[in-house]
């Protein structure tokens, strides 16, 4: 791999011992997947960091690297966190989760990255541009990133996004190359969808049937960003995809080349079959929105739901902490706390240890959450749109 003579000096450890370990974890990356070169970055977004996920060998490395003097060189942001890093004790999470999840959070803030932890950087203040380089890890933002922004990432791994955080660079293969963005396969819908949890329901399905690939989207007549941040989501989860284009919506469709390619098709009864299958047909013990973390949009949308309504069981919606600091300042969060719901941030259903809370089956609208709660939470899945669900506990 052709390296700058700044890079040589990172690689020879002049710049110590943590840059010298990182590029050359970068180094590796690059000469497994046959990259010829570094390309610098504009931001890192960086997975691994609740405690349930990354436990006790997670935090000795973190505090080990912090202690060594690792620094970032770029914007970077967090991943969700395994609890709410202010509401914590109110939620009811454990205080020996509590205290390890601190010290996490900790080593991260010594190595200079931005304390907000959220998988929706790009709605929380780090925002790249169109063709812009970046390194993030959580899959449904890399999604975004890719497929809505026009901005250029891998799939990193916790370890590859902090690497690349802390040296300002990746190795320049896969979706950071145009001739790499092409589609594979033509997704026809031929179904209405409304709902945020339509678009989860239709990522679910597309991702389970092809996998890593990369989907041309024709039929979808409209979409906002959180019916866009759902579908990616659900596609990344349910397969591996990373990048979706969409026609007449997202800015690299009408640049790549969609002749020829398998076509497969998505009708009504597809979607209706993915509700009829993530739900358990039991009474959620708790609801939860925000995956990915929700938008101001829907925070709203929730607060219309629960006019003047009492709910029977918990909710919360997740977000990140710029976006709850808003829902506080215009009243948002107040109708929502006096209705018996949280706006819980930094955290969501997945990444915290909700099962250790005494719930068993939680109701979402959302097709990652759906796809990942059975195996990461023991949860029983009722999977319904947020109309819905409010509903069935109000
Ligand atoms: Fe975000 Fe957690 Fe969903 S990290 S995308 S809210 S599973």
């Amino acid at each position: 791999m052709y390296l700058t003579k700044e890079e040589e000096k990172m690689l020879d450890g002049e710049y110590g011992e943590v840059v010298e370990r990182m590029f050359r974890l970068l180094v590796r990356l690059g000469d497994i997947y046959g990259a010829e070169k570094m390309i610098p970055i504009g931001s890192a977004q960086i997975a691994g960091v609740s405690y349930k996920s990354i436990g006790d060998p997670g935090l000795e490395f973190l505090e080990d690297m912090a202690s060594k003097g690792a620094r970032v060189k770029v914007l970077s942001f967090l991943n969700p966190a395994g609890m709410d890093l202010e509401q914590w004790k109110k939620l009811g999470f454990p205080e020996d989760f509590a205290e390890r999840q601190l010290r996490i959070i900790e080593a991260f803030r010594k190595m200079g990255i931005v304390i907000t932890s959220t998988c929706t950087p790009y709605l929380a203040g780090n925002l790249p541009r169109y063709r812009e380089h970046i390194a993030w890890s959580e899959s449904s933002a890399v999604s975004f990133a890719n497929s809505v922004i026009g901005a250029r990432t891998n799939r990193e791994g916790g370890p590859s996004a902090l690497a690349a955080a802390i040296c300002g660079r990746t190795p320049d293969y896969g979706l950071h190359r145009f001739e790499n963005r092409q589609p594979n396969v033509k997704v026809k819908v031929e179904a209405e969808l409304s709902r945020i949890s339509d678009y989860g329901a239709l990522g679910y399905v597309i991702g389970k049937e092809i996998k890593n690939k990369i989907p041309y989207f024709v039929g979808i007549k409209n979409a906002n960003v959180d019916q866009l941040k759902s579908l990616g989501a659900a596609m990344a989860a349910s397969g591996a995809v990373a990048l979706y284009h969409i026609e007449g919506i997202t800015p690299e469709a009408d640049l790549v080349e969609k002749d020829g390619i398998e076509e497969i098709s998505v009708e009504e009864r597809d979607i209706k079959k993915v509700y009829e299958d993530l739900d358990c047909g039991e009474d959620p013990d708790i609801v939860i929105f925000g995956c990915p973390h929700a938008s101001i949009r829907e925070i709203m949308d929730l607060v219309n739901l629960l006019s003047n309504r009492k709910l029977k069981k918990p909710l919360w919606i997740c977000t990140s902490r710029s976006v709850k600091e808003l829902s506080d300042r215009i009243g948002l969060t107040e109708i929502i706390e006096r209705a018996g719901g949280y706006v819980v941030s930094d955290t969501c259903m997945v990444v915290s240890p909700i099962e250790k809370m005494g719930y068993n089956t939680t109701g979402v609208n959302s097709g990652k959450a759906a796809n990942y709660l059975p195996g990461f939470c023991k949860q029983k899945v009722v999977f319904a749109s947020m109309e819905e669900l409010v509903e069935r506990i109000t």
